[in-house]
């Protein structure tokens, strides 16, 4: 919002405006990551159900300062909202949904079909035509509830495997490979205005991403309607690869498709594992050695958390033309799932605020990237 533009009338010297300008901090155009961003992509964050109650005020006011883009980051899973086959909880979604129209943002579904946080009794389905039902009747309700209110669905979510074969899940085991165009087919029919993503972590790497361009191109050549992938982004300040993340914009972008960052964070944490990615599954063993941060952060890090977000986002404004959203997975360093996956119980600092909600480094170093003169 142009502060000069609605406060003309007594804006009448130029001291005046230069002053409320300045104290208008958050509201300035250029003060916050969604109005310096504005012309690029959109900027968002993951909601959990603290946030979408609106529970804490300070969060709630640097979520709509900061984000014009929100996701569900769990009550939208079919083990949450359709926990036994005729039960579905809308509490939560419909507020969530509500949030988002009320403060004017861009508003995700995640996710209609994910072989992860699945309700129970999906897993002891023994044949073909009820897990057929399930998802029909899954992507029929809820994406039909919201036709209209949500722009864009992850469809499907997580169907590969790191060489890009399709993963084995309850939907490929009893449905064959066609059960990805079903989906898509069931939730453009549910909500034809939405945009439809593919989404999946790792999908930035050479072999997987060979695999989602093959997904894609398949459901493209049957006519089925994508408008996008969504390249998760959980990602270290160790092993973050700015090529593979280039070459997977570039070519993805070659298909017709938006390409999104869906859940961007990034661990600062060690990992001897060579754990890559953000397989919900992998879970290893509580150490001091890998908590080494517990207290607090030292400079260094955040410098160099600082820099790789500003090599991430000096990489997405070079291609802004073909990226549409960034949204972090998060809003502050305390909610973060990385602080207990894939270790349980770790201190994690993987995002842009604080576990004090205020801005770090890192924020200042992303908004400094439109701002800094
Ligand atoms: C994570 C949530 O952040 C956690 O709270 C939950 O316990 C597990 O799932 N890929 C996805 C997200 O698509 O839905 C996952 O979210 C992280 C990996």
């Amino acid at each position: 919002m142009d502060y000069c533009k609605i406060t003309k009338p007594i804006c009448s010297t130029l001291l005046f405006c230069a002053l409320s300008t300045h104290l208008s901090f958050g509201q300035n155009k250029t003060q916050s990551l969604k109005s310096a961003y504005q012309e690029d992509f959109l900027i968002g964050t993951a909601l959990g159900t603290e946030h979408i109650l609106e529970r804490n005020e300070k969060a709630n006011v640097l979520i709509k300062r900061e984000f014009n883009a929100i996701t569900p980051e769990n009550i939208m899973k079919s083990q949450l909202i359709h926990p036994t086959p005729d039960r579905y909880n809308f509490d939560l979604a419909d507020k969530y949904v509500e949030y988002g129209q009320k403060n004017e943002m861009y508003v995700v579904g995640h996710t209609l079909v994910w072989h992860s946080q699945l309700p129970a009794f999906v897993a002891k389905i023994k044949n073909a035509d009820s897990v057929r039902i399930f998802m029909t009747e899954h992507i029929n309700t809820v994406a039909g509830r919201y036709a209209g209110k949500i722009n864009s669905w992850d469809v499907v979510n997580e169907a590969l495997n790191e060489d890009g074969t399709l993963r084995k899940s309850v939907f490929l085991n009893k449905l064959g490979e066609g059960y990805i165009k079903e989906a898509f087919e069931l939730a453009a029919k549910a909500d034809p205005n939405a945009s439809l993503y593919y989404n999946d972590y790792n999908i930035e790497q050479p072999a997987k991403r060979k695999g989602a361009i093959e997904l894609i191109k398949k459901l493209q050549a049957s006519g089925t309607k994508i408008d996008g992938v969504g390249i998760q982004g959980h990602w270290s300040i160790k092993t973050l690869n700015l090529k593979d993340i280039e070459d997977s914009i570039i070519e993805f972008s070659k298909l017709g498709i938006k390409v999104a960052f869906t859940e961007l964070d990034l661990t600062v944490l060690p990992n001897p594992w060579d754990l890559r990615g953000a397989d919900v599954n992998q879970r290893f063993a509580e150490s001091p050695e890998m908590n080494p941060y517990k207290d607090a952060l030292p400079d260094s890090v955040q410098t160099a958390l600082a820099n790789r977000y500003t090599d991430i986002f000096k990489l997405f404004l070079k291609h802004r033309d073909k990226i549409s959203r960034v949204t972090f997975w998060g809003v502050d360093d305390s909610h973060s799932w990385l602080n207990g996956f894939p270790i349980r119980n770790r201190t994690n600092y993987p995002l842009l605020f604080d576990r004090a909600l205020e801005p770090k480094k890192a924020y200042q170093a992303v908004l400094n990237l439109k701002t800094a003169k």
